[in-house]
């Protein structure tokens, strides 16, 4: 993991991700980004996690399970997806409430097929959608089923250079400021 976050305003697909918090053009809602490289990242991002939500979550099952999330969305980005890749946190008026890992890679309507069929939010009606169960790993379906399915994906810019591609998230279980 290497240089320093952004701090950026958010529009669009978050004010999906972030549920209830319908904001994101008031200024309460901002990412942070950081650069993910090298073999050792998902253990950065773990102990990067841990350390921006200490204070708000400190059930360690539930690390143990946020945990878990980022490290298969971490191989992911490594395994499937072309760099550069970041690790995002966006927070609502200071307090970590959405994760994502961010890469310049695509598949992105394959991901969110995937994250909505393990959530329980889609029938299986196509020949593709038992293709895109059936094929494949786990990963995404224990990210869909850990966060209770409150996870997805959307296109977006890498903060860091700009680039195209694609960020997949999941909600943190902190509680929510009111709106
Ligand atoms: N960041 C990504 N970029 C591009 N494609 C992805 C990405 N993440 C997942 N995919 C696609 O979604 C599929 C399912 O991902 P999933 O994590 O569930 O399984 P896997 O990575 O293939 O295997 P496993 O996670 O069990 O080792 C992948 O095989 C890949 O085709
Ligand atoms: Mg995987």
């Amino acid at each position: 993991m290497r240089i320093s976050h952004r701090r950026i305003p958010v529009t669009g697909p978050h004010a999906q991700a972030m549920g209830g918090l319908h904001s994101p053009d008031d200024g309460r809602i901002h990412i942070k980004a950081w650069c993910l490289s090298g073999s050792a990242s998902a253990r950065k991002a773990r102990a990067l996690l841990r350390s921006r939500i200490a204070g708000h979550l400190t059930d360690e099952a539930v690390l143990g399970d946020l945990d878990l999330m980022i490290c298969e969305l971490t191989a992911n980005a490594h395994r499937h997806a072309e760099g550069p890749r970041e690790m995002r946190i966006l927070y609502h008026e200071g307090i970590p409430v959405i994760y994502e890992i961010a890469d310049a890679g695509g598949d992105l309507d394959l991901i969110v097929q995937r994250l909505r069929l393990h959530s329980g939010q889609a029938e299986i009606g196509t020949i593709d959608d038992i293709d895109a169960l059936q094929i494949g790993g786990r990963g995404l379906g224990i990210v869909a089923r850990l966060s209770g399915g409150r996870c997805g994906a959307y296109t977006t810019r890498l903060c860091g250079t700009g680039q195209p591609g694609k960020s997949v998230w999941f909600a943190l279980p902190v509680k929510h400021a009111p709106n």
